[in-house]
């Protein structure tokens, strides 16, 4: 904890009120001014959090300004050429790269754990052929919470533990039979013996009148993106988890409600709204029509895939996908290619343009991860639900970390209130 203040002072008044400056490890200080309306009776007002820390945290750390993304000080372009999801997942919640032995003991647990209920796998009967992925995934997610009884102390770190464990184990079996159900095809039951991102594969891709043979180069690529998208600290979804279980929810609830706002195109949606685009514009003779309709702002039309509120600079997870893409493309998907180079000539031109510079816009992790996802033959309505699959490692590392820390109590942000003054009720028949 920092010793300096800062002193807040009212017109009209001599009194200053001392606020303690809080340094972090990393990053901006922070203003402590928990005492604020206790001693100056009012609020402070920060709709959309664009100077508010919400909380304390040790998982991620961002840089926005020089484009930095670390997980638990690791930087993601290291753990993205040199580790695995799984390995990531452990460091993640656990705070630590994991020994081998303790890696052989987590890939382990979530392996053997994959499997759901038989009831639940009822549950996407009720949903119409039709149904958007998310949607399921979200019902599903959330219905675990009426199984696993044995577990939901929240109090209880052994009970987190085991309910992370299992979040992460069910996930991919929950996306795969979302997929399955919209296809009409039976559901693929989970294999033991494959990696994290080759049991999601063979499960997703494999029918039971033939195998999936796995490429290794999908699986890697598939992984790669699970680590580029496991945590990005206090975003919109972490966020929803963190605000859900600040009140001891169940964890299957709380990241029903956290996949739910992922699902929105300014958060995770964009990955889907991304490829949409693309198509849309159709051609490179297009391009700079539509930079000009992201420019107008009376059309409600963005660059999707191009901003962030953190990142004042290139996405580092941007620049690793845009590399990864060359490599599955040329192996994987010819056909593709056609899409990927309208991405990089719309990126190209919106780069070097002057409102794109002066709101530094850069692309983001969606931008061109969706075009590896339809390379790997998975469809746009999946896109959001294997971002939910990865960052449901972050998720719960949060929700841990949060019901560990002491100080954690129930989030209750207030209001600046703008409504009617006080009015007496009116009996209907005399209202005008
Ligand atoms: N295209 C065109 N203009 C944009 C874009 C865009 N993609 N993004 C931001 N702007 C403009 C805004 O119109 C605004 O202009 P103004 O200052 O003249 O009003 C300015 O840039 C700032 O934008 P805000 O929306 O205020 O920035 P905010 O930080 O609130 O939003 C967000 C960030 C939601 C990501 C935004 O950039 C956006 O909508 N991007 C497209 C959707 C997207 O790709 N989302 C994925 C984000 S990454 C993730 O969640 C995994």
């Amino acid at each position: 904890m920092s010793s300096k203040n800062a002193f807040l002072t009212f017109e009209g008044s001599d009194k200053a009120i001392p606020l303690n400056i809080v340094s972090g490890s990393d990053g901006p200080d922070t203003l402590d001014i928990t005492s604020l309306y206790k001693e100056a009776g009012v609020f402070t007002y920060d709709p959309g959090f664009l100077s508010t820390a919400s909380c304390n945290s040790s998982i991620t750390y961002i840089d926005g300004d020089k484009g930095i993304l670390r997980y638990r000080g690791y930087p993601i372009e290291q753990l993205a050429e040199q580790s695995s999801f799984l390995e990531v997942a452990h460091l993640l919640m656990y705070g630590e790269l994991p020994k081998k032995t303790e890696l052989n003991d987590f890939s382990n647990i979530i392996t053997r754990h994959t499997m759901i209920n038989e009831s639940l796998l009822r549950f996407f009967e009720g949903f119409h052929y039709d149904a958007h992925p998310m949607a399921m995934v979200i019902g599903v997610v959330g219905s675990l919470s009426a199984f696993y009884h044995d577990s939901t102390d929240i109090k209880n770190p052994r009970h987190r533990e085991i309910s992370a464990h299992r979040l992460i184990s069910k996930m991919p079996t929950i996306a795969a039979a979302a997929y399955k159900h919209n296809r009409g095809e039976p559901v693929i039951y989970p294999r033991n013996d494959l990696s994290y991102a080759g049991n999601l594969l063979h499960m997703m891709m494999a029918t039971p009148c033939e195998d999936y043979v796995i490429d290794p180069l999908a699986e890697k690529a598939l992984d790669l993106l699970f680590i580029l998208h496991a945590d990005h600290e206090q975003n919109a979804s972490t966020s929803t988890m963190r605000l859900a279980g600040s009140s001891g929810s169940n964890p299957f609830a709380c990241v029903a409600a956290g996949a739910s706002s992922l699902w929105g195109p300014a958060h995770g949606g964009a990955n889907e709204a991304v490829l949409n685009m693309l198509k849309e514009i159709g051609h490179a003779s297009n391009v700079e029509k539509y930079i000009a309709k992201a420019k107008d702002k009376d059309d409600p039309f963005r660059l999707m895939g191009f901003g962030h509120r953190v990142y004042k600079n290139y996405d580092p997870r941007a620049k690793i996908i845009r590399e990864v893409c060359y490599e599955v493309l040329n192996k994987l998907a010819d056909a593709n290619n056609p899409l990927f180079e309208l991405a990089m000539n719309l990126e190209e031109q919106a780069v070097s343009d002057d409102y794109f510079v002066e709101k530094n816009l850069y692309p983001n992790v969606d931008y061109y991860s969706g075009i590896i996802y339809r390379a790997l033959g998975i469809p746009e309505s999946m896109f959001t639900v294997m971002f939910a699959i990865a960052r449901t490692a972050g998720w719960v590392s949060h929700w841990m970390e949060m019901l560990d820390d002491p100080r954690h109590r129930i989030g209750r942000p207030r209001q600046l209130y703008q409504g009617a003054a006080i009015r007496d009720y009116v009996p209907l028949e005399q209202r005008a």
